[in-house]
């Protein structure tokens, strides 16, 4: 089986593309370091030949990337390929704005898909994003959360869930809320970094406002900071607070829990 991998040195392909070549699935990694880019169509047929399945990451940074991934879907199905699992987010239903509508064009043109919606990732903590940015640079965790609680996920564990989707014989045609084992507020997991790092990290209460402001100083468009900041105002709220056995459920083993991400990451 041919399967096409989006995404494929990011934080979920990579796994990804690892858990089926071992399978033995023939794997097709694209991103835009081996030549494929969203916002080049001339890039999508090479990309789509010979393949049946689908592993869909939409353009990152982008607050609408429905217009560019439609028109590929589309053309996914016309070279044959029947099942598209979606990376979207526990945060979106299907037709919100955003992943929301990526979602229902998946539902709309694929007659197989899996729509996966994981929570907060693990990895924010270590790679490159603001999280993980404000521990390396000043020992500061800056949310809008509060003391909201997320149930944090290791994105091998998503993509274990991804190619156990992608490889069965039947895929649900459904939605997947994934989460890891337990939900812990944004100050329990900087006591958690310190514990097991040994370097002190603090979390910073900010409103949705000013974390946008932040975002966007940062250098991320502005409708994108705002729509981010946005679901950390969800999160104060509790949007967040609850563990699903998805994981168990698709891969037949328990998700990781953060204290072992971080020692396995950071050291200690
Ligand atoms: N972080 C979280 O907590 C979280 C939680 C829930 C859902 N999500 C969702 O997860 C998805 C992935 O986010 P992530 O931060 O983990 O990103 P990621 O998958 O680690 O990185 C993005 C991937 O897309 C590729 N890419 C970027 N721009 C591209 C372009 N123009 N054309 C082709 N490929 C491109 C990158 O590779 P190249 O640089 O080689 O092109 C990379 O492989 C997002 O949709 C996000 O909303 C994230």
């Amino acid at each position: 089986m041919k399967v096409l991998v989006t995404g494929a040195t990011g934080n979920t392909g990579k796994p990804l593309t690892g858990l089926l070549t071992e399978a033995g699935a023939t794997v097709r990694a694209a991103s835009r370091r081996s030549g494929f880019d969203w916002s080049d169509p001339e890039t999508h047929a090479a990309a789509l030949d010979g393949v049946e399945r689908l592993y869909l990451v939409a353009p990152v940074g982008v607050a609408e990337p429905e217009p560019l991934v439609r028109p590929f879907l589309a053309r996914a199905r016309e070279a044959g390929v029947r099942r598209t699992v979606l990376l979207s987010s526990s945060a979106v239903r299907t037709g919100d704005p955003g992943l929301g509508r990526v979602d229902q064009a998946v539902r709309e043109i694929m007659p197989e898909f899996a729509v996966l919606r994981p929570s907060w990732f693990m990895r924010n903590f270590v790679g490159d994003h603001p999280v993980a940015n404000g521990i390396r640079e000043r020992g500061e965790i800056v949310t809008a959360t509060g003391d909201g609680r997320v149930a944090f996920v290791d994105p091998a564990d998503i993509a274990a869930c991804a190619a156990a989707l992608l490889l069965a014989d039947d895929c649900e045609n459904t939605d997947h809320v994934i989460t890891g084992p337990e939900a812990v507020s944004y100050a329990e997991a900087a006591a958690i970094y310190t514990e097991v790092t040994g370097v002190p990290v603090r979390h910073i209460d900010v409103t949705a406002p000013e974390l946008a402001r932040r975002f966007t100083e940062a250098g991320y468009p502005e409708d994108f900071a705002a729509a981010l900041a946005a679901l950390d105002e969800d999160i104060r709220h509790g949007s967040e607070d609850r563990v699903t056995g998805t994981v168990q459920r698709l891969t037949g083993r328990a998700p990781k829990p953060l204290r072992r991400f971080l020692a396995e990451h950071v050291g200690g």
